[in-house]
């Protein structure tokens, strides 16, 4: 896909990697929609980026409301721009907590934004993109959506359900020429951990060393942006980490005894 003066919406584009998406969508030229809770924050990238108003639209977007209000945020992109090219599906949030402690509304929380909200978005772009006979949904899933790990269970939930709801659609939208891409990250270097919920809702507000270990979002924004460009369908970003899902495909009791071994248990 050429991306060059394409419409490109991000959700989640006002930290990590949704900020990196759009420093690497702008350099390729796109117009952009950014979408998140926190205006100021896109606001203050826009213009760090000194991207002129005619580039970019600032669609604020609370993904918990997104049932209600999808299609207006759609009708708002389209009256600025007329079209929608690609829609990176970003916004996401986790939780740090054990099943059995976990408080079924955080539970609740991370299912309502990170696939309630983004199957509603989705359907309310898919549908503009089949009328237009092309086009592309990212989903950013997680390598914690091909298997499960401790401490994060209605988030591999979320992220398994997404791969699930994606590679089933992939189908529906062949015809109509408009593709679905599933990016699954392992560690990248963002505030994902410490923006973390707790098994009673409360921020976690610690990160992780793995984490700050991570591949730096902008490496990987670059990354998702040449999976776009070569029409890919399923892609992982990250580093030796994602090899584990080898391990676990090839041999799935080594998997379980090193990930006991690692999380201690
Ligand atoms: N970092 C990693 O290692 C990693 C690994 C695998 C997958 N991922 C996935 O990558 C995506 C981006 O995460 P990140 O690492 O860049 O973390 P991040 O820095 O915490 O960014 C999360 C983004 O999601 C937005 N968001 C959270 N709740 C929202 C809501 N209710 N409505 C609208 N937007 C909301 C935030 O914006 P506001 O707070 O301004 O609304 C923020 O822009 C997530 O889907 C995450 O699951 C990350």
């Amino acid at each position: 896909m050429e991306l060059q003066h394409k419409v490109v919406w991000i959700t989640g584009a006002s930290s990590g990697i949704g900020a990196a998406l759009v420093k690497a969508m702008y350099a390729q030229n796109c117009k952009i929609v950014l979408s998140a809770r926190r205006v100021a924050r896109l606001e203050a990238l826009v213009q760090h980026l000194s991207i002129s108003t005619d580039q970019y639209l600032i669609v604020p977007a609370d993904m918990e409301k997104a049932e209600e209000e999808a299609e207006q945020w759609t009708q708002a992109v389209l009256e600025k721009f007329g079209r929608i090219d690609v829609l990176i599906n970003n916004a996401g949030i986790a939780h740090k907590s054990r099943v059995v402690e976990t408080q079924a509304a955080v539970e609740r929380k991370v299912m309502e934004i990170n696939f309630f909200g983004l199957a509603a978005l989705t359907k309310a772009v898919a549908k503009q993109m089949q009328q237009q006979k092309s086009g592309m949904l990212v989903g950013i899933s997680s390598l914690l959506g091909d298997f499960g790990l401790p401490n994060v269970g209605a988030y591999c939930a979320s992220k398994h359900a997404l791969n699930g709801y994606y590679e089933s659609l992939r189908y529906e939208l062949a015809a109509d020429k408009v593709q679905v891409l599933l990016i699954a990250p392992g560690f990248i270097n963002t505030d994902i951990t410490l923006n973390s919920l707790d098994k009673n809702g409360k921020a976690y507000q610690k990160n992780s060393k793995a984490q700050e270990k991570g591949m730096p979002p902008d490496k990987c924004a670059r990354k998702i942006v040449s999976a776009i460009r070569k029409e890919k369908k399923k892609v992982y970003v990250g580093g030796v980490e994602t090899y584990f899902r080898w391990v676990n495909f090839y041999t799935p009791s080594l998997f379980r005894y090193l990930m006991k071994k690692l999380h201690k248990l």
